[in-house]
């Protein structure tokens, strides 16, 4: 079924001198010459020059359908004129005042309308700071110190949450007893004890653990569809149990939907039926500017409450519902409409079914995970049902390396891993070209992706 490529799409990209100079220039600035872990090289990073709709180009004019959206925050695109629009507007009025602006309350009113479960808002400027702050909140709330996680989930850069977040078969420990992994070399060993490592969809592990250790957790932290720990849906049962469980030994459920908000109008919680205590969002709520919140019930919200004194939790931040970063919010989510959701949701699923059906045409050992705007190819024929499954060995991780060079070469960002988003202005089109060109990579790497079922 492999159609014409899209020839417009389509180039083959030359080594990018600009590029080039640049990172040899960065070499001498930072410690390996990027700002993030996150940025890829490959050989060297790719650097940009700017962003318009679906696309990116780079600073020697190549373009490229940008399916990173940094990090899945651009549901719209890259300059998305609302956006762009309200904060030139803004900026031009000042960018951070001590006092509050009227139009943070927009932003968190859009929040409590269209989220289940929250009731009331605080803004900080990072996800990661969201987390900390609605663990905080658990804490604060339950008189508790301990969490508990799930294995491999992606929650930013809190050390709590940064526990077994990169387990590996070698140091993950038994299934029904998973160890806590530490990130890096000096992790705090009390960060370790504090912190409960579950298994995303696994029952009867949860219900054992929450027995023995449910006295000193204050909440157990779940993204409702974790991306790194292979994008995968929860089982209802689960969640189901998850409440009962949690209600039963009085710890809170925080969802982190600082990556899921984008699956739906509602939300990811109310997609999968989660009713969490405190929900932390981020990304697309800051329309491509920094941002974090963390919402959630009432009851549990007061601990930042000062109206009665010093309030169980102090929050504060420089930069919190700085109002760049809340126009910019307001002006992304007042387009995502529920017509925008249900159309990318369309595309979503078109693409998810375009990719497995080429898959089973050529019996290939891929399967794709995902769900809304979200998809991520594994190089595996089992869909896997939690982090473990996801596991790759070297053969697979060359495979999904030369895949990702393969859409660049073509004109596509796919981010190694393969975890990947759509955003707004994105068409049809856009869609074939994707599954068109994962058809001619199964094709023209036949005997690369061979070597992942040979045995080692
Ligand atoms: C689920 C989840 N939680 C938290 C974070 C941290 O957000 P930030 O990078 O804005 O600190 C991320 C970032 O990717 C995330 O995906």
């Amino acid at each position: 079924m492999t159609r014409q490529l899209n020839a417009e799409v389509r180039h083959e990209t030359p080594a990018s001198t600009r590029s080039e100079e640049a990172y040899a220039r960065a070499l001498a600035v930072f410690p390996d010459g990027t700002s993030r872990v996150t940025i890829e090289r490959d050989p060297i990073p790719k650097y940009m020059g700017r962003g318009e709709g679906a696309y990116l180009f780079d600073v020697d004019g190549n373009r490229f359908l940008d399916l990173n959206g940094n990090f899945t925050t651009l549901i719209h695109g890259h300059a998305f004129r609302p956006v762009v629009e309200a904060v030139y507007r803004q900026l031009a009025s000042g960018s951070c005042f001590a006092n509050p602006t009227q139009m943070e309350i927009e932003l968190a009113s859009i929040l409590c309308e269209r989220i289940p479960n929250v009731d009331r808002v605080r803004f900080v400027n990072t996800g990661t700071e969201a987390v900390m702050f609605a663990i905080k909140a658990a804490r604060a709330f339950t008189g508790k110190a301990g969490i508990a996680k799930f294995e491999g989930a992606y929650h930013g850069a809190y050390d709590w949450v940064e526990v077994s977040q990169s387990a590996s078969p070698e140091n993950w420990g038994p299934a029904d007893d998973p160890a806590s992994v530490p990130l890096y070399k000096g992790m705090p060993e009390s960060v370790l004890q504090e912190t409960l490592v579950l298994r995303f969809n696994d029952t009867e592990l949860l219900e054992k653990k929450l027995q023995a250790h449910g006295h000193w957790i204050a909440a157990v932290i779940i993204d409702p569809m974790p991306s790194r720990a292979g994008l995968i849906a929860p089982n209802p049962g689960f969640l189901e149990a998850l409440h009962r469980l949690c209600r039963h030994h009085s710890v809170l459920i925080i969802a982190d939907e600082v990556l899921n908000l984008r699956q739906g109008y509602h939300g990811a919680s109310a997609r999968y039926g989660l009713k969490p205590d405190l929900i932390t969002m981020g990304k697309i709520i800051g329309g491509g500017l920094p941002i974090g919140a963390i919402g959630g019930r009432e009851e549990v919200m007061q601990v930042f409450s000062a109206k009665s004194g010093r309030p169980l939790l102090p929050q504060g931040g420089t930069f919190s519902a700085n109002p760049l970063s809340i126009v910019a919010g307001i002006a992304a989510m007042r387009a995502l409409d529920k017509a925008a959701f249900a159309r990318l949701d369309r595309l979503g699923d078109r693409l998810r079914a375009n990719l497995t059906e080429i898959i089973g045409q050529r019996d290939a050992p891929f399967v794709v995970t995902g769900s809304g705007s979200l998809f991520r190819i594994h190089p595996m024929r089992r869909k896997p049902r939690e982090f473990r499954d996801t596991a790759t060995n070297p053969a697979q991780n060359a495979v999904l390396g030369t895949l990702s060079r393969f859409f660049s070469r073509h004109g596509v960002i796919l981010p190694n891993g393969a975890a990947a988003c759509l955003s707004t202005p994105m068409e049809e089109t856009e869609i074939d070209t994707i599954s068109d060109l994962f058809g001619l990579f199964l094709e023209e790497h036949a005997a690369d992706i061979n070597n992942i079922e040979k045995p080692e």
